[in-house]
């Protein structure tokens, strides 16, 4: 039996009176790489930000239903929002580093926390970059400007800086589409080393990707979730034909 990690039950999202998610019924396993596809407006990015509660920063964003993350329903009213939010990393599709040194992006989370031990924020910097996949190639400039790094490097930047807050969920919201196919494989294998250790959600408007890192795939449409299933099953023998057309690339 796997190890559930996320539950959603009845889920809905509204932006006003506009429904962007329709009664979602999903459970996501620890340590797997989800992989979320579908064509534009479909509702994977508010997916992902009704996870770590960012849509309440939206006015007129409602929900209805229950998202349970290790059991606990994220929003009831004594759920912390700031520590869920650190719970569940988040990657956005362009890369904004801080206008600083590689070193001081990695450790300005931790820092903000309170963290302030020189020998304990080297260990952390080393360790994220590594994870991140980027230690080999930055760790003799750490003191240059993160913005002298090039896109895939600054993604995995971001990532680390995720990282350094210690999360047990990583969300990516389509993290390679502006990145090259070198730096997009990087990204990639990264993912594939980190799931070891946390779980993963990728949306991905690429469908290629979710089918070369993703363990399941969600398929979504219009705000609803089509089906989901082993990557390998979507991608050869969906059982809608809606996901067939979308794979195929007929529509989106
Ligand atoms: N901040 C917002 N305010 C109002 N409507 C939004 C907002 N963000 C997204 N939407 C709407 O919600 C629907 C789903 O969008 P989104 O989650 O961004 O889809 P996707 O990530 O699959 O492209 C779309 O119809 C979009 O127009
Ligand atoms: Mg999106």
């Amino acid at each position: 039996m796997r190890d559930t990690a996320i539950q959603v039950v009845n889920f809905s999202h509204f932006y006003g009176q506009q429904q962007s998610l329709k009664n979602l019924n999903l459970v996501i396993y620890r340590r797997e790489i989800l992989g979320i596809i579908g064509p534009a407006r479909s509702g994977k990015s508010t997916f992902l930000t009704c996870l770590n509660r960012l849509n309440d920063l939206v006015p007129g964003s409602r929900v209805s239903g229950n998202i349970l993350i290790d059991g606990q329903d994220i929003y009831q009213p004594e759920v912390e929002v700031a520590a869920l939010r650190r719970q569940l990393g988040m990657v956005f599709a362009t890369p904004v580093p801080l206008p600083m040194s590689i070193y001081d992006n990695v450790v300005f989370g931790p820092k903000l926390q309170g963290q302030t031990n020189r020998g304990e924020l080297d260990r952390l910097v080393e360790d994220c970059l590594e994870k991140a996949g980027l230690w080999a190639e930055v760790k003799d400039r750490l003191k240059i400007s993160a913005l002298k790094l090039s896109g895939g490097q600054q993604q995995r930047l971001c990532l680390a800086r995720v990282l350094a807050l210690k999360p047990e969920y990583i969300l990516l919201d389509e993290p390679t589409s502006g990145l090259d196919p070198i730096s997009t494989m990087k990204i990639e294998d990264t993912l594939r080393l980190l799931k070891k250790d946390y779980t993963i959600i990728l949306v991905t408007n690429n469908t290629k990707q979710a089918a070369r890192v993703a363990d399941r795939t969600a398929f979504f449409l219009m705000g609803e979730l089509v089906e989901v299933n082993e990557t390998g099953i979507i991608f050869t023998r969906p059982s809608d034909k809606r996901t067939e057309n979308y794979i195929e690339g007929r529509f989106g």
